[in-house]
């Protein structure tokens, strides 16, 4: 494919996305380690491409790194328990000072507006404020944790109000107490807490390092909630906190189970990771979903478009006669759709014949990205069932390249007399297609 078409394609495959994410919140969170990279202002730039196209975003960020690189001017150490710092009045400085210069620096690369187009200089609304009330982790086994904490409230309204204006909400790891204390917490606690709080659609965790595997081996694309849990529970605890996908795990679970939709893990390494990720079918990480991740349902005006796109390239190939948008719409409530993240990915058809108690299976197609993975098998009974469901005692079906398939699935042989009357009329005998029964 040349650019052009390359382009075309892909402008039109990210349109569904643009829309779907529109006003929606996604919570987006990465640790100073990202600042380290070349990417790291790509990175920033696509937020504000996010926030330009209707998102609305809240970034956490975290400042491990930099607090090291502080400690270390300061002569002190650092210390963990159970991958937890310790973070005594001495390195608390170290801290804040560490947390007020990534915070200064991502402000500093949303103020550009868009790299390198013409909304270059269309600086983006940042604010940044006391958003997370924080209270001391306390002394726990017998380590005083004193000004490392957690999150004790999240302050919802005012992080909506700032969105509401067309602001990006950028919050640091810190936490303020009622008495004044400032607190040191772990930025994925406090991303977690928020997308939780605002009942955010999306939690992005940004990272590097390891990665969750499926079971052939490559990157999982997509876990359910009680796939997570499995995952989780094959992971024992690391004590150095440096399990990167036992963190993701943990704090996807807890997203999922209070209500974020969906919790991704990424690499921040991958140029433009946050736009695959957004804006293509299948991603380029790992997403933990609250609910099973297709679903079926019938279709509806709004789906032909889709429909047509699924079909066209099976009607050039003659897997499935020719069918023209209007013979779609005509028909539209007989189909069923299986949808991905709003773009449709398999369907079929039933045409009942009420008097002969019989029912036409068609168009059933699977997108060819999706083949093999049992959705014509689930469309096929999702298909029988709502036959059944509608007296219908017999299915047939008319189709010339995938005869083995609906054999393995009890269709029988049959021949063009045994079609109800009105559709042998439309037989089309140049086509050619195996006529296939199947009792219910
Ligand atoms: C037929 C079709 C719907 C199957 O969808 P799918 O989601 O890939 O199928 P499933 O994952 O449920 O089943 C996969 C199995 O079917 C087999 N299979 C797939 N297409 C087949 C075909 N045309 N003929 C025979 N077997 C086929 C696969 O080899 C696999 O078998 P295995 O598990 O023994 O290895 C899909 O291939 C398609 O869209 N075909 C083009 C349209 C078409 O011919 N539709 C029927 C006319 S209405």
């Amino acid at each position: 494919m040349n650019d052009r078409a390359t382009f075309v394609r892909g402008f039109r495959g990210s349109a569904p996305y643009i829309h779907t994410h529109r006003g929606r919140v996604f919570v987006v969170q990465f640790d100073g380690d990202a600042l380290l990279e070349a990417q790291f202002s790509a990175l920033v730039h696509d937020m504000a491409l996010l926030h330009s196209l209707g998102v609305k975003l809240v970034i956490v960020h975290g400042f491990r790194p930099q607090i090291e690189d502080r400690l270390k001017l300061r002569g002190l150490e650092s210390r963990f328990v159970d991958g937890v710092r310790v973070t005594g009045a001495d390195a608390l400085d170290a801290v804040v000072d560490a947390a007020g210069s990534v915070r200064t620096e991502v402000e500093a690369l949303l103020s550009m507006g868009l790299a390198n187009s013409p909304m270059h200089g269309a600086g983006v609304r940042v604010a940044s404020g006391n958003f997370v009330t924080a209270r001391p982790m306390g002394i726990r086994d017998g380590v005083d944790f004193a000004f490392t904490g957690e999150v004790r409230r999240v302050d919802t309204e005012a992080i909506e109000r700032r969105l509401g204006d067309g602001s990006i909400v950028l919050v640091s790891a810190l936490g303020y107490s009622p008495s004044g204390e400032v607190f040191n917490m772990r930025a994925e606690d406090v991303a977690t807490e928020i997308a939780v709080e605002l009942k955010a659609q999306k939690l992005l965790m940004l990272r590097t390092g390891e990665w969750i595997e499926s079971t052939s081996g490559a990157l999982a694309r997509q876990l359910t909630l009680s796939d997570a849990r499995q995952a989780l529970g094959q992971r024992p605890p690391s004590h150095n906190g440096d399990d990167n996908v036992r963190e993701f795990l943990v704090h996807a679970v807890r997203a999922c189970v209070n209500g974020v939709a969906r919790t991704h893990l990424l690499d921040y390494r991958v140029d433009g990771v946050l736009l695959l990720e957004l804006f293509t079918r299948d991603g380029v990480g790992t997403m933990v979903s609250a609910e099973a991740y297709d679903t079926t349902r019938r279709a509806t005006v709004e789906d032909i478009g889709g429909i047509l796109e699924l079909i066209e390239p099976l009607e050039e190939r003659g897997a499935l006669v020719r069918r023209s948008r209007d013979k779609i719409e005509t028909a539209i409530q007989d189909f069923l759709v299986l949808e991905r993240d709003g773009a449709i990915i398999a369907c079929t058809a039933i045409h009942p014949f009420p008097d002969d108690g019989v029912a036409e299976l068609a168009c059933l197609a699977v997108d060819d990205t999706y083949r093999m993975g049992g959705r014509g098998d689930f469309l096929l009974g999702e298909a029988q069932k709502e036959a059944r469901a509608g007296g219908i005692e017999r299915l047939f079906v008319l189709t010339t390249q995938a005869t083995h398939w609906f054999k393995e699935r009890g269709f029988e042989d049959a021949n063009i007399g045994e079609l109800p009357i009105q559709r042998r009329e439309l037989y089309n005998y140049e086509r050619g297609s195996k006529v296939l029964i199947k009792k219910l």
